[in-house]
């Protein structure tokens, strides 16, 4: 049998969530069985137990856990994996399990110097801030404003755009200002005037905005600073009529960045280029505390949930 999270319900994680015993999973055509070591929790998840994303109770229970790390136990046919390869699993369903299946294409196999812990809370948010920079074709003539670069996403769309030449200046609480340095982006704070601030931290003309704080302030700040069509958000979808691009991985660009992303990433966590964070690893019986932490004010890193 395999242990799985589910939420039985929208609402508080700590009411909603349960461990339940399921058949475990078999491989079919294409398909590979993965025993799952760790999978990273986002706001993704939080926000669909919550019922912030949709409330339909028809989808109940959910299986959750976007993104997972782990080793191949079985392979169908039409696949060129092996048992006991070193695998991180995105896009993945129910991730939050002893053992998933997923198709082959989202089995990936991590490199030599990759640990499986990071790789499992790497690629959602590492594909969506590779999206990010290469929507707005970042470069070494750009300088662009990111909008909480100590997060999940925001840390590797910093480290992505400063590889590519880009002067980057971030907003992060003040605990987190030597992240960003450490990044090499320039950190400034959310709370007062972003625009000014950022002004006042880069001698050149701020060109290109990335947002994942998703707030008022932000957008607001980055159309002082930038025409709209230089603002990509992966939070403001309240904020489409203003002419910002929001991305999701639902159109065929996005998409086809985040697939081009996955390989990359990988191999820049291996080389240290990119680094995940842990800060903190939760059971599956006790994963409502991770989802309780990351729905608030949290320390910088990546939850996981470990089987
Ligand atoms: N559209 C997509 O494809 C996609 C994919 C992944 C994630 N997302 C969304 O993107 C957002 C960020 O995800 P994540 O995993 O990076 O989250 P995260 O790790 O929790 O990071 C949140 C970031 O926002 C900053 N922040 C918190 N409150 C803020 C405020 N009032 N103003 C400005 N910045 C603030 C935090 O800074 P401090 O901690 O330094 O205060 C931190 O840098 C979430 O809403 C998530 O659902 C969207």
């Amino acid at each position: 049998m395999t242990r799985r999270l589910v939420a039985t319900d929208y609402g508080s994680p700590a009411s909603v969530l349960s461990v339940v015993d399921e058949a475990d999973p078999t491989a079919g055509d294409g398909q590979v069985v993965v025993a799952v070591t760790a999978a990273g929790l986002n706001p993704f998840d939080v926000k669909r137990v919550t019922g912030d994303m949709s409330a339909n109770p028809s989808a109940l229970p959910l299986a959750l856990g976007g993104e997972a790390a782990g080793t191949v136990v079985e392979t169908g046919p039409g696949t060129d994996h092996s048992i006991g390869d070193r695998v991180a699993v995105y896009p993945a369903v129910g991730a939050f399990a002893e053992r998933i299946v997923a198709d082959a294409d989202a089995v990936h196999r991590i490199p030599e110097g990759a640990s499986v812990d990071a790789a499992a809370g790497l690629l959602l948010a590492g594909v969506t801030a590779y999206d990010t920079v290469v929507t707005l074709a970042l470069g070494a003539d750009d300088t662009v404003l990111v909008h909480g670069g100590s997060g999940a996403v925001g840390s590797v769309a910093v480290a992505l755009a400063v590889a590519r030449g880009a002067r980057v200046v971030a907003t992060a609480s003040s605990a987190n200002h030597d992240h960003l340095r450490d990044l090499g982006a320039m950190p400034i704070s959310y709370g007062g005037d972003i625009a000014e601030a950022a002004r006042d931290a880069v001698p050149d003309a701020v060109t290109a905005v990335i947002d994942t704080a998703g707030t008022d302030a932000a957008i607001d700040a980055s159309l002082q600073l930038v025409p709209a069509d230089r603002i990509v958000s992966i939070a403001a979808w309240g904020r489409a009529d203003d002419g910002i691009v929001l991305l999701n991985g639902s159109s065929a660009d996005s998409r086809a960045h985040r697939r081009a992303a996955v390989a990359p990433l990988l191999d820049a966590l291996a080389d240290g280029q990119i680094t995940v964070d842990i800060v903190g690893t939760f059971a599956l019986g006790d994963a409502a505390r991770a989802f309780e932490a990351l729905s608030g004010r949290h320390p910088r890193g990546k939850y996981l949930i470990k089987p």
